[in-house]
């Protein structure tokens, strides 16, 4: 399958990375240009990726390819539909830009920068085209993909797209109380991150709710308990929830 991916940004590069990886793997057969605005992106990619096309010129990136992910800021999305239109006919044209429409765009996806590992949490909007199971196979090589009505993108954008920072906030939070009682940040980080993976890896492998895994921590009268409520007092998921809702329409 032949992917041209459009800006190789934080996101675009992304998910270049993860795709670049899976083919090396043999998991798919990928044949994959990208584009950037400047050569020295392009350069970054193919001294990783040889076996990347790289081209400043949009319209001959897509004249080719299968599958066209669009990778730009939102607000360039109309600009580069247009420079491309002319060759795009027969060609699945999926957007990953965050609240930008266009006509000309078949599948909107919503991926996080995870897709690097192979551990994207992938929202693609449901829609009756028969190219939406091509796509969802090509982002489920990069990660997790879920389909969901238009109404839940911006949820899912809140939660898993702009949630990698969120958690980078907790994990930040964790490691200053950490630093503050005695700890080095690098040994706070590492603490940190291995208590969230640790965490992670309890709810995938036992299928707890987090509350009942809460419960298998928390002795009466203990330690836990005190810092469980100060959180409350806090409002610490009154502030998550209001977090995730601040950026929907
Ligand atoms: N970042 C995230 O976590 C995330 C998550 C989900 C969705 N998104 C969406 O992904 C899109 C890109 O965001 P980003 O964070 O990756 O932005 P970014 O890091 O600024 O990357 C944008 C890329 O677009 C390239 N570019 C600019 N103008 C171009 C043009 N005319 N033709 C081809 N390439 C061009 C840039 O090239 P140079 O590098 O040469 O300047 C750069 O590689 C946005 O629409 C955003 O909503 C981002």
């Amino acid at each position: 399958m032949k992917i041209t991916v459009i800006g190789a940004g934080n996101m675009g590069g992304a998910l270049i990375k993860g795709w670049a990886k899976a083919a090396q793997a043999g998991k798919a057969d990928l044949d994959i240009t990208l584009t950037a605005h400047t050569q020295q992106t392009l350069d970054k990619f193919s001294t990783l990726y040889p076996e990347l096309h790289t081209l400043l010129n949009n319209r001959e990136a897509v004249k080719d390819a299968d599958i066209v992910v669009l990778a730009v800021k939102p607000w360039l999305i109309d600009s580069v539909v247009a420079e491309i239109a002319d060759n795009l006919d027969g060609k699945i044209v999926v957007s990953v830009a965050a609240n930008a429409r266009n006509e000309r765009i078949n599948i909107y996806a919503m991926p996080n920068i995870g897709a690097e590992f192979g551990q994207s949490m992938t929202f693609i909007e449901r829609n009756d085209q028969n190219s939406i199971i091509a796509v969802e196979e090509l982002f489920s090589l990069v990660g997790s993909v879920m389909v969901v009505d238009q109404k839940h993108m911006g949820a899912g954008m809140m939660m898993a797209g702009c949630g990698i920072a969120y958690v980078m906030r907790f994990l930040r939070a964790m490691m200053e109380g950490g630093v503050e009682m005695g700890f080095y940040p690098k040994e706070a980080q590492q603490i940190a991150m291995q208590t969230m993976e640790g965490a992670i890896t309890l709810l995938q492998e036992t299928g707890l709710h987090p509350e009942a895994a809460i419960d298998k921590v928390t002795t009466p009268g203990g330690v836990t308990i005190k810092g469980l409520n100060e959180l409350d007092h806090a409002g610490f998921n009154s502030a998550v929830i209001r977090c995730l809702k601040a950026g929907l329409k």
